[in-house]
């Protein structure tokens, strides 16, 4: 199995990232588990081009800005899942979370801007490192947005400082089980 983690941290060192390496923690070696840092990724906000608000996301499904967007969501349509992981700002997610999936949710109202997107398992995870508030009003956005880019939610798992050893021996349960569901859903893998 092909794993994705897209996380919005800049820290490859933080709370974020040990959170990504637990989910992964026990996959590694038997699975293909990837990560890309939406921080090292050129990422441009959403024109909203036309006056009507839409763009070529509507009408072709694809964004016509070019830098890694296109390139991050060929890695999804290639991935047999996808494990979004964000810190909390705010009670809510990272900046460069946000700006990918608000793109992401346009170009899969299109036929095209779906394939490979479209029913794909996937979970969030939101880290609040700080205070620890907001993890779960991060994890309630998060999960909106990702159900309308028409993802599988498999599970929303909210993690704050103060739980962070306990989430952390969760997180790589919930890998294993992860790839458990989607070798008995798909034994073959996306990829074969
Ligand atoms: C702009 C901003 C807003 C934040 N808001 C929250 C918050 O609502 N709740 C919280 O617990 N921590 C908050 N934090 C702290 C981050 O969640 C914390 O630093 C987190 O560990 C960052 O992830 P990282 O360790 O992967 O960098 C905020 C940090 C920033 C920069």
């Amino acid at each position: 199995m092909k794993i994705l983690a897209i996380a919005g941290s800049k820290n490859p060192e933080g709370k974020t990232s040990l959170c990504v390496m637990s989910f992964f923690l026990e996959i590694a070696k038997e699975h293909q588990c990837e990560t890309i840092l939406l921080t090292e990724k050129k990422l441009e906000l959403c024109r909203q081009c036309d006056f009507n608000g839409w763009g070529l996301c509507r009408t072709e499904g694809r964004c016509v800005i070019e830098d890694d967007f296109e390139k991050i969501v060929n890695r999804i349509r290639k991935a047999d899942a996808v494990v979004f992981f964000t810190p909390v700002y705010f009670g809510d997610m990272s900046e460069s979370i946000k700006c990918f999936l608000d793109r992401l949710r346009r170009i899969t109202r299109h036929p095209q801007g779906k394939n490979g997107i479209y029913e794909k398992p996937t979970i969030g995870v939101c880290v609040a490192g700080g205070g620890g508030g907001g993890a779960v009003s991060c994890c309630f956005f998060m999960e909106r947005v990702l159900a309308t880019c028409g993802f599988s939610v498999e599970d929303m798992i909210p993690c704050r400082r103060q739980n962070l050893s306990l989430k952390s021996s969760i997180l790589t349960s919930t890998g294993k089980w992860f790839v458990q569901q989607l070798s008995l859903e798909n034994p073959e893998g996306r990829n074969g």
